[in-house]
C-alpha cells in the first residue's frame, strides 16, 4: 500500500525531528564511558560491556532569546565558566514564567500544555523535541508540604505530627503520589512515551511491582499504543494491579520475583523488537529528573541540605542526583543537597554496598512488606552510586515495622502515602537519631505513591466494624463507644 501524502509528510517531519534530537544528545556508559549515538533504528539500553547507559546532552537556552545571551549559555555548558550567575538567574526566570502562565485548554491543547506540565516545563533539560510529538497528561506540579517542627505553620498540627517524629525542625515532604496515576513514575513515563512515539514503536513494555507498570500502560492508552507489563505474581498491590487492567495493558504474571520479571522483560524486548520503559531506558531517568527541578523551584531555588527518598531500582536515586548535579552546573542552586537513599532491611543489596565503600555490587533475595521496593538486584545501581558518591550522600536500611510506623504518622496526618514512600520519613527519622542529619537542617523527603495504592497494608482495618441500625439512638451510642466529645 503507498503513502499519501498526508503519511509522507508526517514521516518526514518525524525524521527531521529525531535528527535534530540526535544531533544534540549521546548515550554514555557508565562503566566504561564508551559513547554511542542518542538515537537509533534499534534502540539501545546497555553497553557492549552490559554497562547502563546515561543521556549526555547539550543543554541551550530557548533560541528566541537574545542571541548575545545564547552565547553565554553554550559556553556555560561547554566549560561551566564564570558566566554560572548570570545563566542561573536566566533560566530561573524562565522557568518561574512558564509556571505562572495561566493554561487556556480551549485554544489549543498541543501548545499550551507543555508549560503546564511539571516535566516538560524544564523540557530544555529533559528532552529538546517538538512540542508536537510530546505525549503528556500533564503531570508534576505535586504538592510540597511543609511538615517540620518549625516550618510547618499555624493550624497545622496535624502535618507538624511529622516533624516532631523525624525530630526535624525544616523537613518538606514531597507527594510524588499526586501524579496522575498515583505515582512519581508518571514524570519519567511521559518522556518515555514521548521517545516511543518519535521512535513509532509498535509496542511498549516494562517489568514492575506495580507503579511503573500502571504508568505506563496509562501513557500507552493515551497514544493508542499496546503495552505489556510482565508483574511479579502475588507480589503487586491491589490497587496498581487494578489500573494495569483497567487501561487495557496485557498483563504477565511472573512465577518469581521483580528480578526475574526484569531479566525475562529485556530479553523479550530485544528479541521481539517491542521498546522497553523501564527505568533501564536512559529517557525515563531524564523525565525522572524533574522532581528534583521542580522542588528546587518551589524553593524559590535555594537548595535544602538534605533530599531523603525510598530506594529500590535505584532510577530516582540516579534521576535526582543528576538534576542536582545539573542545577548546580548551570547555576540554578549554589550548593548540591545531599541525597539519602533509604532501603528496606530486607532488599537492601545498596545498602550493603555502600556500607563495604561499594567495593562490591551486592544482590539479596528480596523480601519486605514495602512491595514497590522489594528488589535484590537493582538496574540502576551505578548510576545510583554516582549521585550518593557525588552528593556526599548516604544509604541507610529500615525495617518493615520502622516503615509501618512512619507510614500510620504520615497517614494520621491526612496526607498518606504508599508502605514504600514511607520508608522516606522512617529513614530521616533515624538519621536523625544518629545525628546525621542535624535537627536544623533543611530537609526534603519524596513520597513515591499515593495511599489508595495499597489498601490494605498499614491500614488500621480493624477500626472499621459492622454496620448499626439506621436511628439516632444507635448512632449516639456508637459515637460515645470510639470518642469522648
Ligand atoms: N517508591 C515507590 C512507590 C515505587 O513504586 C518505587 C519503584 C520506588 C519507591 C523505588 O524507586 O526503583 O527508582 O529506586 N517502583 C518500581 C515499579 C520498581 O516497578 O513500579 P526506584
Amino acid at each position: 500500500m503507498g503513502m499519501n501524502s498526508t503519511d509522507l509528510q508526517s514521516n518526514q517531519s518525524n525524521n527531521s525531528a529525531l535528527k535534530q534530537l540526535a544531533s544534540v544528545i549521546m548515550l554514555r556508559c557508565v562503566e566504561c564511558a564508551s559513547r554511542y549515538p542518542g538515537v537509533s533504528a534499534q534502540p539501545r539500553y546497555r553497553c557492549d560491556c552490559g554497562g547502563v547507559l546515561d543521556i549526555e546532552a547539550k543543554i541551550h537556552y530557548p533560541a528566541q532569546q537574545e542571541p548575545a545571551l545564547q552565547v553565554g549559555f553554550e559556553a556555560l555548558t561547554a566549560s561551566e565558566s564564570d558566566v554560572r550567575p548570570l545563566a542561573g538567574l536566566q533560566w530561573r526566570q524562565l522557568f518561574d514564567e512558564r509556571s505562572t502562565k495561566p493554561p487556556i485548554w480551549s485554544l489549543n491543547i498541543d501548545k499550551k500544555l507543555p508549560d503546564k506540565s511539571g516535566v516538560w516545563r524544564y523540557r530544555e533539560m529533559i528532552l529538546p523535541i517538538p512540542e508536537q510529538y510530546i505525549v503528556s497528561r500533564p503531570e508534576g506540579n505535586t504538592g510540597l508540604y511543609p511538615v517540620g517542627r518549625e516550618n510547618c505553620g499555624n493550624h497545622r498540627d496535624g502535618h507538624r505530627q511529622i516533624g516532631s517524629y523525624a525530630g526535624l525542625d525544616h523537613l518538606f515532604l514531597k507527594h510524588e503520589g499526586e501524579n496522575p496515576t498515583g505515582s512519581f513514575k508518571d514524570r519519567g513515563m511521559t518522556v518515555g512515551v514521548t521517545m516511543a512515539n518519535l521512535l513509532r514503536a509498535r509496542a511498549v513494555a516494562c517489568a514492575s511491582t506495580g507503579n511503573t507498570s500502571a504508568s505506563l500502560a496509562s501513557y500507552a492508552a493515551q497514544l493508542g499504543l499496546p503495552c505489556i507489563v510482565f508483574l511479579p505474581a502475588t507480589n503487586v498491590a491491589g490497587g496498581k494491579l487494578a489500573q494495569s487492567l483497567a487501561y487495557g495493558a496485557t498483563t504477565i504474571q511472573i512465577e518469581g520475583d521483580f528480578d526475574d520479571a526484569m531479566r525475562l522483560v529485556e530479553q523479550v524486548c530485544n528479541e521481539l523488537g517491542i521498546y522497553l520503559l523501564n527505568s533501564l531506558n536512559p529517557f525515563r531517568i531524564e523525565g525522572q529528573k524533574a522532581i528534583g527541578f521542580e522542588l528546587l523551584q518551589q524553593l524559590d531555588w535555594e537548595a535544602p541540605d538534605w533530599l531523603v527518598l525510598p530506594a529500590g531500582n535505584l532510577g530516582n536515586t540516579s534521576a535526582i542526583g543528576k538534576a542536582f548535579r545539573q542545577a548546580h552546573r548551570l547555576g540554578l542552586i549554589a550548593h548540591m543537597p545531599r541525597i539519602a537513599a533509604i532501603q528496606a532491611s530486607g532488599a537492601n543489596p545498596f545498602f550493603r554496598s555502600f556500607m563495604s565503600g561499594f567495593s562490591r555490587r551486592e544482590h539479596v533475595q528480596a523480601q519486605t512488606i514495602a512491595t514497590a521496593i522489594k528488589i535484590g538486584d537493582p538496574v540502576s545501581y551505578s548510576r545510583a552510586r554516582q549521585a550518593i558518591e557525588e552528593s556526599n550522600g548516604i544509604v541507610e536500611e529500615v525495617t518493615d515495622e520502622e516503615i509501618l510506623a512512619a507510614k500510620s504518622v504520615i497517614d494520621r496526618s491526612g496526607i498518606g502515602c504508599e508502605p514504600a514512600s514511607a520508608a522516606t520519613l522512617a529513614g530521616a527519622h533515624k538519621l536523625g537519631e544518629r545525628g546525621i542529619i542535624n535537627c536544623e537542617e533543611r530537609v526534603v523527603g519524596i513520597l513515591t505513591g499515593n495511599l489508595l495504592k495499597d489498601s490494605q497494608t498499614g491500614i488500621p482495618q480493624d477500626k472499621q466494624d459492622n454496620a448499626i441500625t439506621a436511628n439516632i439512638k444507635a448512632v449516639k451510642k456508637a459515637i460515645a463507644n470510639k470518642i469522648s466529645l
